[in-house]
């Protein structure tokens, strides 16, 4: 079975999903962690980020694993350094690049062949898995999103000012709506969840809810 949760940034998704899985016993995909990694690994070997043919041949040649706990590039683990401000502030370079989206959605399908998986990202129920047994598409008000990235962002470590997390919420919400492949939007047969007011155990009950509806 496959379940998909697509959203904008800052809904709660990839914790969500992650518990999810757990709760279901299947696997967790979190697809995000796979543009990081890729951009990540651009700047590692200094690949310029705006040469999109030189970006698509780095994707093309490395092994990305994602498994629930860890993201790998050739085998090294990158789950940490993916997850900086800096990284996030320069992912659209991947996300906007038509074949890095193409091997990447190529590799999600790969990874879950054969499984029951629950994946996470933008264009999962639309692009990566348009015959998804179950989509979910996970939102909430920008003001919500923006404080729990914030609040993620200090645990990590990052101290930063709401109204910064609040300024590149908006931005990176603008890309993820208006690129023109893979761009954010709720698959016509996907359930919508906005998660204001809810703790994570009510989302957590209630997506448990729509999967067991839809087996
Ligand atoms: O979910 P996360 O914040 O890690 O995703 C990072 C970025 O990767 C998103 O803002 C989006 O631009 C891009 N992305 C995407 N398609 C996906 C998952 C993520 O374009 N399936």
């Amino acid at each position: 079975m496959i379940v998909t949760i697509d959203g904008p940034a800052g809904a709660g998704k990839s914790s969500v999903a992650r518990s999810l899985a757990k709760r279901l016993g299947f696997r967790f995909l979190d697809t995000g962690s796979m543009y990081r990694a890729v951009v990540l690994t651009a700047v590692r070997r200094n690949v310029p980020l705006d040469d999109a043919t030189q970006l698509a041949d780095l994707a093309a040649s490395i092994r990305i694993d994602v498994d629930d706990n860890s993201t790998r590039v050739d085998g090294v683990d990158v789950s940490k350094a993916i997850r900086t401000g800096e990284i996030t502030q320069i992912i659209v370079h991947a996300a906007d690049n038509v074949a890095v989206r193409e091997i990447l959605s190529k590799r999600q399908r790969e990874i879950a062949s054969g499984h029951d998986v629950v994946t996470e990202g933008r264009d999962q129920g639309t692009v990566v898995f348009p015959d998804a047994d179950c989509k979910i598409f996970l939102t909430a008000s920008p003001e919500e999103r923006a404080r729990r990235r914030q609040a993620d962002m200090e645990a990590g470590g990052e101290s930063i000012d709401f109204e910064e997390v609040l300024r590149r919420q908006n931005r990176r919400d603008e890309e993820d709506y208006n690129r023109p492949i893979g761009r954010l939007q709720k698959a016509n047969d996907a359930v919508e969840v906005s998660t204001d007011g809810m703790t994570r155990d009510e989302v957590l009950d209630e997506l448990e809810r729509i999967v067991l509806q839809h087996k």
